[in-house]
């Protein structure tokens, strides 16, 4: 148009009257058609926002949901509140010291082959830093830092060299609970466990409780509860026996107390650990533990 139009000026005089007329009727046309265009198509467009099918059915919003590890860890730990057991929190990397030797674990004592280690790289303590293989060193650690009393329970992440099967992750959460003060007994202990199981799994699971060894706790033992896959028979998760160890505990060893300084002929305690997977395998009937670790969101979406 714009061409056209300019083109006129080179006419001759006598043509050029009725050639600008014709060009500005045209490029009126034009203009007017590009209008009515545009507005039917934008009139298209909000009729089509209208044309939603409402009877459609929506997308559900993909909500995420605890984990049943995370989910347990919290009913363990308000199972626990109201008998005033207090949480804390210790380093998932820890020291020979703590992990072993201040729970009377000396190097070298046949005992560690209880707990198969995986060993980190240090440049000022060659040999001494690893990963913890058990909540344990955290009794060590409060009982530093404070006074009898003593009620606490720590939870968190530990790890093995294990050989990984239905009943063994070689990494696992534990939960780990100290009391100390000047008159506790081993009938304490198996309250504070009767108290527990019945608050977690109701009065319908049974619990025993038998003589164990554990370098820190003396005496030592092992609370089992009957297995709930075969329901005592015996079966893989149990390994045949018809109970599946959910926890070992026992009264501090007095070397423990003098190790810390405490006086053992004063105060005395009671200590357990517990590994949280097994105690989740118990209450939600879970019969492989790897199915925690694996992410398939069909068997994690049936706890949410
Ligand atoms: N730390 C032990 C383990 O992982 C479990 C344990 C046993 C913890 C006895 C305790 C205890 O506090 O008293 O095998």
């Amino acid at each position: 148009m714009t061409a056209l139009l300019r083109s006129i000026g080179s006419l001759p005089a006598a043509e050029r009257p009725q050639a600008g007329k014709a060009a500005n009727e045209a490029r009126e046309k034009l203009e007017t058609a590009l209008k009515v265009r545009g507005a039917n198509l934008s009139a298209a467009q909000e009729h089509d926002v209208e044309e939603i099918d409402v009877t459609l059915p929506g997308y559900r919003p993909n909500i995420g949901g605890l984990h049943p590890i995370t989910r347990t860890l919290r009913d363990i730990a308000r199972a626990f509140a109201p008998l005033g057991f207090r949480m804390v929190d210790t380093p998932e990397v820890e020291w020979d010291e703590y992990n072993f030797e201040k729970l009377n674990i000396p190097p070298d004592h046949p005992a560690r082959d209880m707990w198969d280690t995986f060993f980190l790289k240090s440049e000022s303590r060659p040999g001494e830093m690893l990963l913890r293989t058990h909540t344990s060193p955290a009794q060590i650690r409060l009982m530093e830092q404070i006074q009898p009393p003593i009620r606490i329970l720590a939870m968190g992440r530990c790890y093995r060299y294990e050989d990984v099967d239905a009943s063994h992750e070689s990494i696992f959460y534990q939960i780990e609970g100290l009391a100390v003060d000047t008159a506790i007994t081993m009938s304490d202990l198996r309250g504070v466990l009767e108290y527990f199981t019945r608050t977690l799994f109701g009065r319908d699971r049974e619990i025993r409780i038998r003589g164990s060894f554990f370098p820190f706790t003396e005496p030592s033992c092992e609370a089992e509860m009957s297995c709930h896959v075969c329901g005592g028979t015996g079966c893989r998760v149990c390994g045949g026996t018809g109970w599946i160890e959910i926890l070992g505990a026992g009264m501090v060893h007095p070397d423990v107390l003098r190790g810390v300084g405490y006086d053992p002929d004063k105060y005395s305690g009671f200590a357990f650990g517990m590994g949280a997977e097994r105690v989740a395998m118990l209450r939600y009937g879970i019969d492989d533990i790897r199915n925690f670790y694996r992410n398939d969101l069909r068997f994690l979406r049936q706890f949410n």
